[in-house]
Parts: structure tokens; C-alpha cells; sequence
């Protein structure tokens, strides 16, 4: 039963991409992340015979880019691009920032976080860019870190933020 719904929910996601234009493969794999919250094997065996190429062709592409899991993540993500853009306008200072909150506790909202380190987000004239949850934050501060997190991991979850 539960692969029934999850092949229809794939066959959803896959009909909105042209088998034969594979550059909507990137965009194919975002579309099952931001579905089902990472890619697993089943997906990228989808993907792969949705546009014709070997499973682990996805897979290779797949790891290239920081941005996709290949298992359940489970609580909160924080992202911080450290692409040469990002890097170039201070994103290791976010990165800093975003441990020192991992350790010390995220005020009123949830410390418990996981934080990716990504490459590229594709809006590097907009650095340093950091995500919660898929929500972006471009040209973000430093010292504007704990407030994001705080505020988006609060308010997500109904909490006083
Ligand atoms: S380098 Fe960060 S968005 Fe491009």
C-alpha cells in the first residue's frame, strides 16, 4: 500500500519533467527533495529510468551538489552557501556564527538544527545566502544569523521565536 502511494507520488513528480530534456534533471531532483525530504535509492532508479541514464549516473550527479541527502533528515535545516561568491563575502563568518548557536542554544527557538555547508545556491550577487527550511535569507550578516534562526525555527513550529 505504502509503495502504491509513493510510486504515485514519484509519477507525479516525474510527469512534470520531459524525459528527453535532460537538463530538467537537477530540477527533477529538487522537485523529489523538496517532496519527500531527501532523494532515496528508489527515487534516483526512478529518475534514472524516467530519463534514460543508470541510477548511479544520477547518483554521481546528484552527490556534486551539496544541496541534495540521500536519507531522511530529520528536525531542522540551516544551509549556509560557502560557494566562492558566498565564501568571498563572508560566509565563514556565518558558518562561525551558525556553530556558536548550535552550541550555546537558539534563544527562544530550538537549538537542535542540522547545519549543511552548501555550495553554490545560484544567487551568489546576493551573498552570503543562507536557508532555513528551504526559506532563503540573501546578504545576511553575521550578526544577523542567530536572529534568522531564531525567528524561522520559532515561528515554523507556532513557537514564541
Ligand atoms: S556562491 Fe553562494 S549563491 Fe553562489
Amino acid at each position: 500500500m505504502a509503495n502504491n502511494e509513493n510510486s504515485r507520488r514519484m509519477n507525479d513528480i516525474l510527469k512534470q519533467f520531459r524525459p528527453d530534456h535532460r537538463e530538467d534533471l537537477i530540477p527533477c531532483m529538487q522537485a523529489v527533495q523538496d517532496r519527500e525530504g531527501y532523494i532515496s535509492d528508489d527515487s534516483m532508479a526512478a529518475i534514472g529510468a524516467h530519463f534514460g541514464i543508470p541510477a548511479i549516473k544520477v547518483y554521481g550527479l546528484a552527490t556534486f551538489y551539496d544541496y541534495f541527502t540521500f536519507a531522511p533528515v530529520s528536525g531542522d535545516v540551516v544551509r549556509i552557501c560557502n560557494g566562492t561568491s558566498c565564501h568571498m563575502m563572508g560566509a565563514g563568518k556565518l558558518i562561525s556564527e551558525a556553530e556558536k548557536i548550535k552550541q550555546t542554544g537558539a534563544g527562544k527557538g530550538r537549538s537542535r538544527f542540522t547545519l549543511k555547508i552548501c555550495e553554490c545556491q545560484g544567487a551568489c550577487s546576493a551573498g552570503p545566502v543562507m536557508d532555513v527550511n528551504g526559506k532563503s535569507y540573501i546578504r545576511v550578516k553575521p550578526e544577523e544569523v542567530r536572529s534568522i534562526t531564531e525567528k524561522s525555527l520559532g515561528r515554523e513550529k507556532g513557537g514564541e521565536g
